[in-house]
């Protein structure tokens, strides 16, 4: 295939390089002369293993170019790949001065030329970027419409720098956006020989899966840094600590806890952070990660709480008191605070959660959902369909399904989902996610 690739710095090189090896015909394309140059002689702009072998077999080959010219990246070629950085401005926002001048050269080539080829987007740039901003502008630009005439897709790409070449050969996923189902098919014949599992998602999503992997990244640094400072304080080897939470595969290194629902709680999570904090008040440990949990999580039961107040309704159904499904646990359950706010409200509040009986808590439990919540025996119903005098009705465990949310939905009764029923339609009027 023929490949021009916008920005030859290192995302724009190494993906030239590991193309060229699979057999494309590569032109790359930058401004900085000096760069078109090396290039041009197989001559490698970075530094990083493999790469200057890989360059100067491709161009041995015949099969590398390289410009200062975008019109000759765009005439003659299958596919362009946007490779230019987004760095910070300095208020910390994207600059993405050299993306729209890209799109506004290619644009402008692509009136006085034939070929129409598949326009990639791999610099990383903030969701929504591409359908609202860069597709609008090579539309003006080009006079094309973009669907119809041309195709965009964003393809972010999770190279690292020193093992580029290796996390190019061995990508942990292939993620492309498309602008509609199909545009992304030339892209893909690509990488018919790479394995990896491949998602092919909307525009907006797979621009937000490339910032999420780098939050998670940054999230685990930081997260291990912060325990380490604590174990240091308390005597404990933090690297021997490491070793033991990261063999953990089945609760740590895992998708547990990791899916978009509702605040944490339970008899641990809160009393454990709240004790680990005080320490470090103690001590003077400054770890505002783990600091930020406890009020990130406070904000999760506020807001839940504003969602409901603001259809001020006169009844609410809850389905699920306990801090999870599966036990009649409510200590420091999430779902007792929402309940508590609601009755303050004056709302008429009942609940349905199997596993509750108030004859059998003891214990901890009873106490501290007698606090919460005095009158628990005349909250509590037998079965959901006992909700159904409720205005809305917030969904905290899966004890129902699909078909019971539509019936409630049917008979007017809002549906505020934080169990993810499956099944549900998500566009249906009076559904809502708590988050999607
Ligand atoms: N570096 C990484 O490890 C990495 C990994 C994944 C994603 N990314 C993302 O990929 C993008 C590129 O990152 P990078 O580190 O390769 O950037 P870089 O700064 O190394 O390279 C950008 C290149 O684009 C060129 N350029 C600028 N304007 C141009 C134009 N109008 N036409 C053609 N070329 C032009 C520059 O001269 C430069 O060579 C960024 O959005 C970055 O966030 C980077």
């Amino acid at each position: 295939m023929r490949i021009s690739i916008f920005g030859m710095g290192y995302v724009g090189v190494v993906s030239g390089a590991c193309l060229l090896r699979d057999g494309h015909e590569i032109l790359g394309v930058d401004p900085v002369a000096a760069k078109a140059e090396d290039l041009a002689k197989g001559h490698a702009p970075i530094q990083e293993p493999l790469i200057a072998d890989l360059l100067a077999e491709g161009h041995k080959a015949g099969r590398l170019k390289a410009s200062t010219s975008a019109s000759k990246g765009v005439k003659d070629s299958d596919m362009i790949w946007i490779c230019v950085g987004t760095p910070s401005k300095t208020d910390g926002g994207i600059n993405l001065s050299s993306v729209e001048t890209v799109i506004r050269q290619i644009g402008e080539a692509l009136r006085t030329c034939e070929s129409r080829p598949l326009i990639v987007l791999r610099s990383t740039v903030l969701p929504g970027t591409t359908e609202k901003s860069v597709i609008p502008l090579l539309e003006a630009e080009s006079g094309l419409t973009v669907g119809r005439d041309i195709h965009v897709v964003f393809h972010p790409e999770f190279l690292r720098e020193g093992t580029a070449v290796d996390d190019f050969d061995n990508p942990p996923k292939i993620v492309v956006g498309e602008s509609c189902p199909g545009a992304a098919d030339v892209l893909m014949k690509v990488y018919e020989k790479y394995e990896a599992p491949s998602f092919r998602l909307a525009l907006a999503e797979a621009e937000m899966v490339k910032y999420c992997d780098n939050l998670f990244h940054a999230m685990k640094i930081t997260f291990a840094n912060e325990v380490a400072t604590l174990a240091r304080s308390l005597g404990a080897d933090s690297r021997r600590v490491a070793d033991v939470y990261c063999a953990d595969k089945k609760l740590n290194i895992s998708a547990r806890y990791l899916r978009p629902g509702f605040a944490f709680g339970g008899s641990c999570l809160p009393k454990d952070l709240r004790a680990i904090l005080r320490v470090a008040s103690v001590k003077s440990l400054k770890l505002p990660m783990l600091q930020g949990m406890l009020s990130s999580n406070e904000i999760q039961i506020s807001e839940l709480i504003e969602r409901v107040l603001k259809y001020r309704p006169a009844a609410v159904g809850m389905v699920g008191l306990a801090f999870k499904p599966g036990t009649d646990d409510m200590r420091e359950s999430p779902y007792v605070k929402v309940a508590k706010a609601l009755i303050g409200e004056g709302i008429k509040l009942r609940i349905c959660d199997p596993l509750v009986d108030p004859a059998r808590l003891i214990g901890s439990n009873k106490e501290q959902v007698q606090m919460a919540l005095r009158h628990l025996e005349q909250l509590l119903v037998r079965s959901v369909d006992e909700l159904s005098a409720a205005d809305l009705i917030i969904v905290n465990h899966p004890a129902v399904d699909a078909d019971c949310v539509h019936n409630w939905l049917k008979a007017g009764i809002r549906v505020l989902d934080t169990a993810n029923i499956k099944g549900v339609d998500a566009g249906a009027e009076g559904y809502e996610g708590i988050y999607w």
